[in-house]
């Protein structure tokens, strides 16, 4: 398969949308960011990489931090995890408050904003310095000592973070909070800043890809088992109340952020990524899932 000349054809296809779809704004800080900027890259297994546009051009990750959080709670934890989060798909935008009511305060998923504020509350319960931790995990899948949170970004989220806030809050009356609200939230909007490029999230989804061992290093951070259910509920639940139409368009394990990035992975093949800021209505960047679509059609490989 020739991956350049894809991710050319791919780039040059997508250009007219990437001005149709809109910057999230309701963290002040990332409307700053260019709307007509596009990157994708394509890593594989032997650690190859392929790229086309902006693909080295760091971007806030957001929800797709969400993922390592997972890894890393998975990893330590093991299935103890489930007692506190589910693994349906929610049906619900990714930051609703509705289920958690009558579902006693048990987020659907941990992808869902809920579930990862419980996930991250995990991290603050097992580790003094969460993002410490998260920070080293990170830059050691993706090979890049580079990488950090960015920190304007966390702030600015921080101010307008009232919605999170209440999850949090709400979370807590149920016992599902165990860490103080004020840690828990300050750890899981700096998680979210974290600011990456595509080949850095390419590098490090690669994990996934490969039954749970980083490539570069020989290290298992997962089990097989573990590798599978995370890559499952990644496909049930990546891209929240979208995931359904995401798995018929583009049929791949996948996880989206409000800041454009969608990063998604072949098992036992590649890992593959893209960035266009401008997202649908769902809060999935609209450039991105055309291009990831194009990619499985016109190469023919998915999962299925
Ligand atoms: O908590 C939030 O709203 C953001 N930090 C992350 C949300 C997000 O990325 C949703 N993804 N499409």
């Amino acid at each position: 398969m020739d991956y350049q000349r894809l991710l050319d054809e791919i780039y040059v296809e997508v250009k007219p949308l990437l001005a149709k779809g809109k910057v999230a704004d309701y963290i002040p800080a990332l409307a700053e960011v260019n709307p007509s900027s596009f990157g994708m890259a394509v890593v594989t297994l032997d650690g190859s990489v392929f790229s086309v546009g902006d693909a080295y051009n760091p971007f806030s990750i957001q929800s797709i931090s969400k993922v390592f959080n997972l890894v890393l709670a998975f990893s330590r934890l093991g299935d103890a995890i489930w007692d506190r989060v589910g693994r349906e798909p929610s049906g619900n935008a990714f930051n609703s408050l509705l289920q958690l009511e009558y579902e006693a305060g048990i987020p659907r998923n941990p992808f869902i904003n809920a579930g990862a504020i419980v996930v991250a509350d995990m991290l603050c319960e097992l580790y003094p310095n969460a993002e410490d931790d998260l920070i080293r995990f990170v830059r050691e899948v993706a090979n890049n000592p580079e990488i950090n949170y960015d920190l304007r970004v966390a702030q600015s989220e921080r101010e307008t973070g009232n919605r999170n806030f209440a999850l949090g809050y709400f979370m807590k009356s149920f016992g599902n909070i165990h860490m103080p609200i004020e840690r828990v939230m300050d750890f899981y909007f700096k998680q979210c800043s974290m600011s990456m490029n595509c080949v850095d999230l390419g590098r490090s989804f690669l994990m996934l890809a490969n039954h749970g061992i980083v490539s570069h290093s020989g290290e298992r951070v997962l089990t097989v088992s573990q590798t599978k259910r995370l890559s499952s509920l990644l496909l049930t639940s990546g891209l929240y109340n979208e995931a359904g139409e995401f798995a018929f368009r583009v049929g791949l394990p996948a996880k989206s952020g409000v800041g454009g990035g969608i990063a998604a992975i072949i098992p036992q093949k590649l890992s593959v990524v893209v960035w266009s800021p401008g997202l649908n209505t769902y809060g999935n960047s609209l450039a991105g899932i055309q291009a990831l679509e194009l990619f499985t059609t016109k190469s023919g490989i998915s999962i299925f």
